[in-house]
């Protein structure tokens, strides 16, 4: 099945939806403000839809799923409830972005795989690709450990922002490029909490370039 396109930033769920984002839920600081780009409901179906796709790619096989931290956390643990079958967990983490909206480029690995993944059937969740360039660091690592099957499912894709080469085997949605938060996404850490994922927008100081 293919990813939904998320055509604009003012869907109409998100319009009848947006009033309802409360600054007490949001945890919004002064000058920030938050829009709903796809309701947590959406979200959920969809993930529904991606579990069934990858289960009907492995029907029998254990599926290990990395989590690339800290974004796809969420986006993991649903996804795995949702997969049936035997499913084993791994994480590891990279840094790409230092504190704000703009990506660096730079890729470093934070925390290793605490398992090996030789011969095994690994699925990688995560939570955005946007440039690619953390993608395409982690498929080189990944496949230098010699797994038998390498997938990988990320959430949304922000095509338009690709500098690297790479595509995920399955995508929830495929979005525009605006700053985007919740369902554990951050700013600064803060936002990864919001159920829906929004839109972050700044008050005074302009709009963030990207994320
Ligand atoms: C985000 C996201 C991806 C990466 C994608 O992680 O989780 O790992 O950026 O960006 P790219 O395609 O431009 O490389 P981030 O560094 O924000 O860390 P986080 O998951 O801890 O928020």
């Amino acid at each position: 099945m293919l990813a939904e396109s998320i055509e604009t930033s003012e869907s109409n769920v998100a319009k009848k939806r947006a009033s309802v984002v409360s600054k007490d839920t949001a945890g919004l600081r002064p000058g920030e403000s938050v829009r709903i780009l796809i309701p947590d409901s959406r979200v959920h179906k969809r993930l529904k839809e991606l579990a069934k796709e990858i289960r009907r790619d492995f029907p029998t096989e254990t599926l290990h799923l990395i989590g690339v931290l800290k974004g796809s956390v969420f986006f993991l643990t649903d996804l795995a409830r949702e997969l049936g079958g035997e499913v084993s967990f791994d994480f590891l983490s990279v840094s790409s972005y230092g504190h704000g909206t703009d990506s660096t480029g730079e890729v470093k690995l934070i925390k290793d795989l605490d398992v090996s993944i030789e011969g095994k059937t690994v699925i990688v969740v995560e939570d955005i690709l946007d440039t690619g360039l953390t993608l395409k660091y982690l498929l080189r690592f990944f496949e230098e450990k010699k797994p038998k099957h390498l997938r990988v499912v990320v959430l949304l894709d922000k095509v338009e922002r690709r500098i690297a080469d790479v595509k995920a085997d399955y995508t929830g949605f495929v979005i525009p490029n605006e700053f985007v938060v919740g369902y554990g996404l951050d700013f600064d850490e803060r936002y990864r909490n919001l159920p829906d994922v929004c839109v972050l927008q700044f008050a005074s100081k302009g709009k963030a370039k990207s994320a």
